[in-house]
């Protein structure tokens, strides 16, 4: 395989001059050549770079000396075929191993690293060009992040590794963290190496280092396991590990029937739907919230609640349908918000963080991703407040802590039903990272 760089600071790479890289050239397993884009500017300056056309700090890359040094790569390659180019920008899609799998498959990888404000928008265009980010975050330029790639590609070439299956054990290469590795001594300040690696049972090993590996991506990385390849024996594993897992933040949800507005924004009392009940119930079981909170003040609506709730946790329903009265056992009748609010201060201890929700866009929303890290960092009881009708008071709104954006699918169209919505809320707070 053949890695072209193109830089305007060659100096930088001389990290691919060491270990496994160098070891990879020497042996001819890959060829890297790190080109001066300047070699290729037209001007007598040696220039690479111009202002901003429409006003802006800093200069961009220009496009003619990249495209020419592009071009000239690609007639040098021994074996012109499958090129890939390669552009460097915290704006690009995130490299990943599999990515790295699939340039590694390519006969050439043209990286070309931007420097400044970036590089001309046509470049990518002319090229063709791929655009990859190494991360979440802005570098001063190309180059690190083309070693970065540069290096987890020439370490998936045969060869390159001694041992051919270390790439495949390592962390990614099945969609799971690597488990964690231990060498001599063993033991270490009073820390011993777990017994069963100097059992010499391999099977006990595998057993150990996969639910080793699991355990470590459920807690760091839950999002990568949604994608990972899981056999039964692990999925029974996870399931372990998840009931052992301490619990940190507990969330409730609530529904609340009063106060709500009608369709001409009078506040209302709204009744009771069965399918809400069970839906939001089950939902919430699914989801492992600490309860459910119907709030509705009216004797006559509270009435119809109550008997529907024995019937599922004493009556026949109990009986018939166990699955059914373990999440109906999660639901509490409760006569307004400040009656929720008592009832979890009495259980916890604690002050309950309120959670608005609302179809419609108003001033300070939160993400749901934002609402899911405070969640997951912020240890606290938590309730999503719910409402019928045509939503949830201003008031209300007001008098939480924080107010999720609302849910949107592909279009505006969002007129969702609250036990929909309060499905795909959960989903989103709680449910597996995709
Ligand atoms: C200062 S950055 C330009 C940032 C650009 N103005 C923006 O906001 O997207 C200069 C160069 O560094 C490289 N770079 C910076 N951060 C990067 C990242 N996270 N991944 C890949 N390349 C990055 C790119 O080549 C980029 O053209």
């Amino acid at each position: 395989m053949r890695i072209d760089i193109l830089t305007v600071f060659p100096e930088m790479f001389a990290p691919m001059d060491a270990s496994i890289v160098k070891r990879a050239r020497g042996k001819n397993l890959v060829e890297l050549n790190i080109t001066d884009i300047r070699s290729f500017a037209l001007d007598k300056h040696a220039m690479t770079d111009d202002r901003l056309y429409g006003g802006g700090a800093g200069m961009v890359m220009k496009p003619e000396p990249i495209c020419a040094a592009v071009e000239a790569a690609k007639e040098q390659a021994a074996k012109p075929g499958d090129v890939k180019v390669i552009i460097t920008s915290p704006a690009g899609e995130l490299f990943s191993q599999a990515k790295a799998a699939e340039l590694a498959k390519a006969e050439q990888v043209i990286f070309v690293c931007g420097h400044y404000e970036g590089i001309d928008q046509r470049v990518e265009e002319l090229l063709e060009a791929e655009v990859l980010s190494v991360g979440d975050f802005v570098l001063t330029g190309g180059e690190l992040p083309a070693m970065i790639m540069a290096d987890s590609v020439i370490r998936l070439l045969p060869g390159v590794l001694g041992d051919e299956t270390s790439a495949e054990e390592e962390s990614f290469s099945d969609g799971l963290l690597e488990y964690p590795q231990y060498t001599r001594p063993p033991v270490y300040k009073g820390f011993a190496v777990p017994e069963v690696l100097l059992s010499g049972n391999h099977e006990a090993i595998r057993v150990w280092r996969r639910k080793k590996a699991l355990e470590l991506t459920y807690k760091r990385r839950k999002d990568l396991l949604s994608n990972a390849y899981l056999t039964t024996e692990d999925k029974k594993m996870l399931e372990e590990i998840a009931a052992q897992a301490p619990k940190n933040s507990r969330v409730w949800i609530s529904l609340l029937h009063y106060p709500v507005y009608n369709k001409k924004q009078d506040i209302i009392n709204t009744s009771i739907t069965n399918l809400d009940l069970h839906d939001i119930a089950r939902a919430a079981t699914t989801y492992d919230l600490a309860g459910y909170f119907i709030v509705q003040p009216l004797a006559g609506q509270k009435e119809v609640i109550g008997n529907l709730l024995r019937h599922w946790e004493r009556g026949f329903g109990a009986r018939y349908n166990p699955n059914r009265h373990e999440a109906l056992a999660r639901v509490r009748l409760k006569d307004s918000l400040e009656d929720v609010k008592t009832y979890i201060r009495e259980v916890t201890g604690n002050e309950p963080v309120l959670i608005g929700t609302s179809a419609q866009a108003r001033e300070n929303m939160l993400g749901f991703s934002q609402m899911r890290d405070v969640i997951e960092n912020k240890k606290a009881d938590y309730v999503i407040l719910l409402g019928t009708g045509w939503g949830l008071t201003g008031e209300i709104l007001q008098s939480c802590d924080y107010v999720l954006r609302p849910i949107y699918g592909v279009g505006v169209y969002n007129h969702l039903s609250v036990r929909s919505a309060a499905s795909i809320i959960m989903d989103r707070l709680l449910g597996e990272k995709s």
